[in-house]
């Protein structure tokens, strides 16, 4: 949440932090602001509302080769220009922006005031720019140094003084920062797409590192104060991947990415014909693996959901234990974990910081640590022992699609690995579950080309208050994600339930007007979920029926159906949520929702 960035170089700072905030967007939205300095004097401009807002406010601000830039994500003051970043010391020489939330900043509020500086916002943020400016003698990056050994919490920090108009100053802890590396110029920011228009040479920095940021060279301290060399690293994603090139928002276009990210997730990871599954990514041996007698999956949101299925998976093939765990108790439950314990981290952004949290926890048992990840070099990724990337490609919409399939693809296929190593299925059984993998892509393309009919059924609905989403085994975590992507998009009430709880309460809300959403492919659980549509069809509800294709029987009873290929049970997850993120894409977008900015909510949650 909250996106900083930082420009140092050759070139009018001004148009490139404007084109920074807007692809860092995604993480906050409520305000934005820039600081730059001309003629060694700070100019600040902060607007309530979006970074457009901002860029029409900066037209005539002319040129500047320094500045950094700050879109926001409230969570101490509400959104308003005073609350907007940069902040401000009180001589005006010193502007801030941060990312965190900085946990003991009312008591460094109250030293501060004490000693006579005065505030202007509500944020704990504001502190950070007086305690730079109680430490400042002539050295910028000594005041920033002094500052943070006084502050809790989490931050990424850029500092600029209108005094030093040669350096950037830079510090994090806990939230995310990376440098990108130009000839003659520099970049600071919260995350890669932020900057690919400009480098792809990213250096992702460590929590304590504290650096000076010059336009031909960057000093990256530690935290003992040693000078030292982080590696750069060659990151392949490109600018265009982080653009909406012709669709109309980042949704759509990375609902439509998915045959192709789902194939280059699969890709050179298995051998159909030989049943075998490569992970080199993961530093374990077959006897590690084999010792594993636990396996925990932390994480939130989406990755949550994909964790649900991830434990079915892995029970099926592998007969190991999960258990799948909201990162946010995890750490604070005791967990009852050892070396024998895998856990593994599931997070798009590798940022999250209830996952990182967790994460960091298990390092305290000697439990291995993996994480699926799609940000390459992010934060999780970095703290685990090893590391499955997917490979979606950059993901904006702060609803997650993409990143979501891929995931399961990874999990269906670690399963599939674990299986093998403790010889809980044999090379031809393992060919069998990965049969039909290769024709997964054009699966994929065949339901989205449902898309003009679940458009239709988007016009029909969006007005519904409430929907509910029902679903057992896989199609249960289904359901909740179904239920997810409605509501955050487009604020209509959308709950997910196991079907088999139905009589346990959600059966009083069917009326003529509930409209239910059923997962009911055929499998082993069809006669049960069929008996439940009967049941909402004699109390008059609505349903709308994600079924296997060439189901006659379900369309007698159903309201209306919507056939994915027939596929085994594990990839039928991929399919089947499609048409869910379609329907709540459509809904949103009649109901005039922006779908890539939903209010409240960011697509990065770097605050716990
Ligand atoms: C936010 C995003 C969700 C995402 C969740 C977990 O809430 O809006 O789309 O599922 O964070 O994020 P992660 O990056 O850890 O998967």
């Amino acid at each position: 949440m909250c996106g900083v960035v930082g420009y140092i170089g050759k070139n009018n700072g001004v148009p490139i932090i404007i084109e920074c905030l807007k692809n860092l967007e995604y993480r906050g939205y409520d305000s934005a602001g820039i600081a730059v300095i001309n003629e060694k004097k700070l100019k600040i401009i902060r607007k309530q509302g979006k970074v457009a807002d901002l860029e029409k406010a900066i037209l005539e601000e002319g040129r500047s080769f320094i500045g950094i830039g700050h879109t926001r994500w409230a969570t101490h003051g509400v959104p308003s220009e005073e609350n907007a970043h940069p902040h401000q010391d009180c001589t005006g020489k010193i502007a801030v922006v941060h990312n965190g939330i900085i946990e003991n900043y009312l008591s460094l509020k109250d030293m501060l005031i004490s000693e006579g500086h005065k505030f202007k916002s509500d944020t704990d943020s504001e502190v950070i720019a007086h305690l730079i400016e109680k430490y400042y003698s002539d050295d910028i990056y000594k005041a920033v140094k002094e500052s943070i050994k006084l502050m809790d919490g989490s931050y990424a920090i850029v500092v600029l003084h209108s005094d030093h108009p040669n350096q950037i100053i830079a510090t994090k802890n806990k939230s995310p920062l990376i440098l990108g590396l130009g000839k003659n110029e520099n970049f600071i920011a919260s995350d890669v797409p932020a900057i690919l228009k400009y480098t792809n040479d990213i250096i992702f920095l460590e929590d304590g590192d504290l650096c000076q940021i010059f336009n031909k060279n960057i000093v990256i301290r530690n935290s003992n104060d040693k000078i030292i060399d982080r590696p750069v690293k060659k990151i392949d994603w490109n600018y265009e991947m982080a653009q909406k090139n012709g669709y109309d928002n980042f949704m759509l276009k990375e609902i439509f990415e998915q045959p192709r990210a789902i194939q280059e997730t699969i890709i050179s990871r298995i051998s159909e014909d030989k049943g075998k599954v490569y992970f080199k990514e993961i530093n374990l041996s077959d006897e590690k693996i084999r010792n594993i007698k636990r396996i925990v999956i932390v994480s939130c949101g989406t990755s949550w959901h994909a964790g649900l299925i991830g434990k079915i998976f892995i029970e099926k093939m592998a007969r190991i234990p999960v258990t799948v765990e909201y990162a946010s108790e995890f750490r604070y439950s005791e967990p009852i974990i050892n070396e024998n314990t895998l856990v593994i981290g599931i997070s798009q952004s590798g940022e999250t910081a209830d996952t990182l949290a967790a994460m960091n926890e298990v390092k305290k048992y000697k439990s291995s640590i993996i994480s699926i990840c799609n940000v390459v070099g992010s934060s999780i990724a970095r703290i685990s022992d090893g590391v499955i990337y997917t490979h979606a490609g950059p993901e904006i919409g702060v609803a997650s699609t993409k990143a979501f399939t891929t995931q399961l693809v990874v999990l269906y296929f670690f399963s599939v690995f674990l299986a093998r190593i403790n010889r809980n299925i044999s090379i031809p059984q393992a060919i069998v579950r990965m049969k039909g993998i290769r024709n997964l892509q054009r699966k994929v393309d065949n339901v989205l080309k449902l898309n003009s009919q679940i458009k239709k059924l988007a016009e029909i609905f969006y007005k519904k208050k409430n929907i509910l989403y029902i679903g057992r085994g896989v199609g249960f975590a289904i359901a909740l994600e179904g239920a997810l992507k409605l509501k955050e998009i487009s604020y209509i009430h959308a709950e997910g339930y196991h079907a088999g709880e139905m009589k346990h309460g959600p059966i009083a809300l069917i009326d003529k007007n509930m409209l239910v959403v059923v997962i009911a492919l055929k499998g082993r659980r069809y006669n049960k979920i069929m008996n439940n549509i009967e049941e909402i069809k004699s109390r008059h509800g609505v349903v709308i029926a994600i079924v296997t294709e060439g189901d006659e029987r379900i369309k007698k009873i159903a309201d209306y159906t919507i056939p994915i290929p027939d596929v085994n049970e594990f990839l039928s997850t991929v399919l089947s949520i499609i048409p869910l993120q379609l329907f709540a894409y459509h809904i949103a977008i009649k109901k005039g929702c922006n779908v890539d900015q939903p209010r409240n909510l960011a697509k990065s949650v770097t605050v716990e």
